[in-house]
């Protein structure tokens, strides 16, 4: 979808925490001029290796964490793109992420998300607290600050220790409160998911979004 919708950007696209480039590479493909942000500039140096040669001049790297230290013009995007990335933010970084977004989106640019739920088989066990801090209207219900103490899984260990987890009501709340238009939100189970990781069809979290007018 985000790959699609950058063969007619006119301006540049944004990918937060675009890793070796597996949104990154495509996107370019398109035409796109691409920013790729990676809190990790190593990871940035093997994705502009990987770039095609031809595409290397509409890539622009942008290492630093995000939201923080990722500084672009007002209406100046196309799109952006968000995978498997924002689980690393704790509640307030997160608003301050789609205050963000929504700045730098021009009118008719687009926000696209994948993101990991409470759903997933490591997480299980916290299930019943997030339904409550849920129900309770809690800001974040799915912040958990101490993963690796609270969950007994084989996969904890590759899990950040704070995490984020996110569902639809809490990821469409924070880009609506923002002004952006949510145009879906629904959950899935991601093909690629680890077998170990799967619970009941909810694992993911797929966002998009719309910016319909200047804020
Ligand atoms: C799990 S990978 C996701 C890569 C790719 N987007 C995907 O969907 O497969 C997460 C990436 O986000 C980066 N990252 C973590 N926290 C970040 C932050 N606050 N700002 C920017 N990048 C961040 C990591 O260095 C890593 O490369």
């Amino acid at each position: 979808m985000f790959v699609d919708f950058c063969a007619s950007a006119t301006l540049p696209v944004l990918d937060i925490g675009a890793a070796y480039g597996v949104a990154t590479i495509p996107a370019l493909a398109t035409g796109a001029t691409v920013i790729a942000n990676d809190a990790e500039m190593g990871h940035l140096r093997i994705l502009k290796d990987n770039a095609p040669p031809q595409d290397r001049r509409r890539l622009i790297l942008m290492g630093g964490k995000f939201p923080r230290h990722v500084h672009l013009a007002e209406e100046s995007l196309a799109a952006v793109h968000a995978s498997n990335v924002l689980h690393f933010l704790t509640g307030p970084q997160l608003a301050n992420a789609a205050a963000s977004i929504a700045h730098w989106l021009c009118v008719g640019g687009k926000l696209f998300i994948q993101a990991s739920t409470p759903w997933q088989k490591p997480f299980e066990s916290f299930v019943p607290e997030f339904e409550k801090r849920l129900a309770e209207q809690a800001e974040w219900p799915g912040w958990i600050e101490d993963a690796h103490q609270r969950f007994d899984h084989p996969k904890i260990s590759q899990i950040p220790n704070a995490i984020h987890l996110l569902d639809p009501e809490t990821l469409s709340k924070t880009f609506t409160t923002e002004g952006l238009e949510i145009e879906r939100c629904w959950l899935y189970s991601r093909r690629d998911l680890a077998k170990g990781m799967k619970l009941d069809g909810r694992e993911s979290l797929g966002l998009v979004a719309i910016k319909r007018a200047s804020l």
